[in-house]
C-alpha cells in the first residue's frame, strides 16, 4: 500500500513514514537507502551530523527526484545566517540533489539570534533551494519565538523523540494546535522496550510485530515516525504496518508504560537549549 500523506503548514505535503539514517554510513547506508527506495519508501531523513550524505547520494542517484521526500537537518552551530546558506549549499552538493523537501533547525542555539537564522531559511525557500522549514528539539517556547521574528515563514515540522515509552502527549497536542506536524525520531525507542510483554501482546493479538503495533500507534496519532532500520528484513516489516487497525484497549496500553527519555536533553546545556 502507497504511504499517505500529511497535510504541511505552507499548503505542501509529507509522506507519513520515513527511514532513519542515524549511525548509517559507508556501504551500510547506500544498500539500507537503496533498498528502502526499492520496497517503496517514499521519505529519507538525514542530517549533517550523520555524515551520510554523500552515501545517500549513491543511494539515490538515478531516481526521479520528486518521486522521494528528502530532510536534511542544520547543526546548532552553524545557525548564523551565513552559516545556513553555505551549509544548505554544500548539503546540495554532497547530496547531488537541486533542492532538500525540507530543511530543519536541528537543536535550537540561545547564543545565535534568530534575527540572523531565519532570514536564510527565507531566502532558501525563496530561491527553491529548500520546499518546506521546521525545527527539532524546540520547546513551545521556542517555536513561538520563530513566530515572532519571522511571522510569515511556516514552521511545517517539529522533530522530537517520541514512542510509547516517551509519550509527549501535551507536545503533540501544541503542535496539533499551532499546525505543525510532528515528527518522531526514535519511533522504536531505539528498539530498547519491543519486548515488553505489554507490546507483545498486543503484536500477537494482530498478528504483527511489536516494532510494527508501535509503528501503528504512531500513524493513527498522525505523525511521522522515522523509523531507522538496516536489514531489509526490518525496513520491510517497518513498511508493512497500513493493513490492520489498534482498538482503543491496544492504545490505553501503549499510553499507559513507564516513560523513559533517550536523548537527555539537560545534558545539552552547552547548547544554549534554554
Ligand atoms: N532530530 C534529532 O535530534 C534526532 C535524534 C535521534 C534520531 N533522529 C532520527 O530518527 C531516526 C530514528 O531514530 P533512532 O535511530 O534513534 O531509533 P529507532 O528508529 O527508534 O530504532 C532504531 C533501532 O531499531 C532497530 N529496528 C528497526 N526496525 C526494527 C524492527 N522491525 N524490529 C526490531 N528492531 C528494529 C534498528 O536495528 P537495525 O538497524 O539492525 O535494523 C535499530 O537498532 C534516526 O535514524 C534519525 O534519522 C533524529
Amino acid at each position: 500500500m502507497a504511504i499517505p500523506s500529511l497535510p504541511l503548514a505552507d499548503g505542501g505535503s509529507i509522506p507519513q513514514l520515513a527511514l532513519g539514517t542515524w549511525e548509517l554510513t559507508g556501504s551500510k547506508c547506500v544498500q539500507a537507502v537503496e533498498a528502502a527506495l526499492e520496497l517503496g519508501y517514499t521519505h529519507i531523513d538525514t542530517a549533517d551530523l550523520y555524515n551520510n550524505h554523500r552515501d545517500i547520494a549513491k543511494a539515490i542517484s538515478g531516481r526521479v527526484r520528486e518521486s522521494f521526500f528528502l530532510t536534511s537537518k542544520v547543526w546548532h552551530s552553524n545557525l548564523k545566517g551565513p552559516d545556513v546558506l553555505k551549509c544548505a549549499q554544500r548539503f546540495l552538493r554532497e547530496l547531488n540533489t537541486p533542492y532538500l523537501d525540507l530543511l530543519l533547525i536541528h537543536w535550537p542555539n540561545r547564543g545565535i539570534p534568530l534575527s540572523s537564522t531565519l532570514p536564510a531559511f527565507e531566502q532558501l525557500l525563496a530561491e527553491g533551494k529548500i520546499r518546506h522549514f521546521g525545527v527539532s528539539n524546540c520547546t513551545p517556547r521556542h517555536i513561538a519565538d520563530i513566530r515572532k521574528a519571522a511571522p510569515d515563514l511556516p514552521i511545517c515540522c517539529e522533530q522530537v523523540e517520541f514512542h510509547p515509552m516517551f509519550y509527549q502527549k501535551e507536545l503533540l497536542e501544541y503542535c496539533k494546535a499551532d499546525n505543525l506536524v510532528l515528527e518522531a525520531y526514535s519511533p522504536l525507542g531505539r528498539a530498547q522496550e519491543l519486548k515488553r510483554s505489554e507490546i507483545a501482546q498486543i503484536a500477537a493479538k494482530h498478528d504483527k510485530t511489536p516494532a510494527q503495533v508501535v509503528l501503528r500507534w504512531e500513524l493513527d496519532l498522525g505523525i511521522v515516525p522515522l523509523p531507522k532500520a538496516s536489514s531489509r528484513a526490518h525496513l520491510a516489516e517497518n513498511l508493512d504496518v497500513f493493513d490492520f487497525k489498534l482498538d482503543e484497549g491496544d492504545k490505553r496500553t501503549l499510553e499507559s508504560l513507564p516513560q523513559k527519555r533517550l536523548v537527555d536533553l539537560p545534558l545539552l546545556g552547552d547548547f544554549n537549549y534554554q
